[in-house]
């Protein structure tokens, strides 16, 4: 099923967060305001906000404040990619130019901390210290994650436990805390909250472990992002970790190195892609979507439940 299906029963929402960011994406700075937009503009999945619209299911209160709770949860999202992008090198983002490739560094810096900025006033209108705590949690749990990430690279002996926590809290994090908040927001019981966030832990896992295998089979005009390389960067993703237990090939990636050539780094993707690893990865991917289905068995028979399943369904084989 495509996520436009997915989404057919909250467009109209999905459709009133996208104005509602459009409005706040906005500063007196020319180019700060013209590097927001245009990634805002440029589209993307837009999970986290329907993880909150669902997640609020649960509850009674639909009102402004999970509109802008939602938003805050893709302000971030988008902040942590304009980050990323610059540690990353990346020079394409949602199909266009990154703002580190079309302006700067400094720019990229900047434009991440106004869209962070913004979160946090959104976050504030919605009156809510529980939303407020989760929220700061999170935003200093994901910047923990990247800069773990950065000290991991290049590191091929590292513990199978050191990409997972990585990847707890760079990715899993938000999107937990997207369940999390949207829960809380329309009022749901504190056991209803604590499932959905063990439900947004799983999915969340899963989406990122997804997203290294994409880096492995997916097209960069699929994704509108740059391909092949986290190999390169010296991010030892899930396929690596299977790859890596035999010798021979563990022998050779500790070979790799910042200064490596395409050559090197491309004959080492092009063996992940053949050597059964891949496979290896979609099964343990599916083992965290199962779970995360059966964290909602207990939860009450609400209509969004269903659509959280279908979501989860889709994460596992996403081609985007
Ligand atoms: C990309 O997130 C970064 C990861 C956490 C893997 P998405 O795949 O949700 O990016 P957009 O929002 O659709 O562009
Ligand atoms: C996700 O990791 C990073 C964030 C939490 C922003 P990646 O570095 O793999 O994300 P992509 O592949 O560039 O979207
Ligand atoms: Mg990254
Ligand atoms: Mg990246
Ligand atoms: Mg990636």
């Amino acid at each position: 099923m495509s996520l436009k299906r997915l989404y057919r029963h909250m467009n109209r929402e999905i459709e009133q967060i996208d104005r509602f960011l459009s409005t706040r994406v906005h500063t007196d700075h020319p180019v700060i305001e013209a590097a927001s937009k245009q990634l805002l503009d440029a589209g993307g999945k837009r999970i986290r906000p329907a993880f909150v619209l669902l997640s609020a299911g649960f509850g009674q209160a639909k009102d402004i404040r999970l509109t802008k709770v939602a938003a805050s949860l893709e302000l971030i999202h988008m902040a942590s990619l304009v980050h990323d992008d610059v540690i990353d090198d990346a020079t394409l983002r949602r199909g266009k130019p990154t703002v580190m490739e079309r302006y700067d560094e400094q720019v990229a810096m900047y434009t991440g901390n106004t869209l962070f900025g913004e979160a946090i006033r959104l976050v504030s209108e919605v009156d809510s210290p529980r939303v407020m705590e989760i929220m700061a949690d999170t935003m200093e749990l994901i910047c923990i994650g990247e800069i773990n990430q950065i000290q991991d690279q290049y590191d091929w002996g590292q513990s199978p436990k050191r990409y997972l926590d990585r990847i707890a809290r760079k990715t899993a994090l938000l999107i937990e805390t997207s369940c999390a908040a949207g829960a809380v927001v329309s009022g749901a019981s504190p056991e209803v909250v604590k499932q959905l966030r063990l439900f947004g832990y799983d999915i969340g896992m899963a989406f990122q472990m997804t997203d290294d295998l994409l880096d492995f089979t997916a097209k960069s005009f699929q994704l509108g992002k740059p391909v092949g390389e986290d190999l390169k960067h010296g991010h030892k993703t899930l396929p690596l970790f299977y790859s890596a237990e035999d010798p021979e090939f563990f022998g050779r990636l500790q070979q790799v190195n910042q200064s490596s050539d395409y050559a090197t780094t491309h004959t080492l993707v092009r063996e992940v892609q053949r050597n059964g690893t891949l496979e290896r990865s979609q099964r343990t991917i599916d083992r965290y979507v199962n779970r995360a289905i059966q964290r909602l068995d207990g939860l009450p028979d609400v209509p969004d439940k269903r659509s959280l399943i279908e979501i989860a369904e889709y994460i596992g084989k996403r081609k985007w």
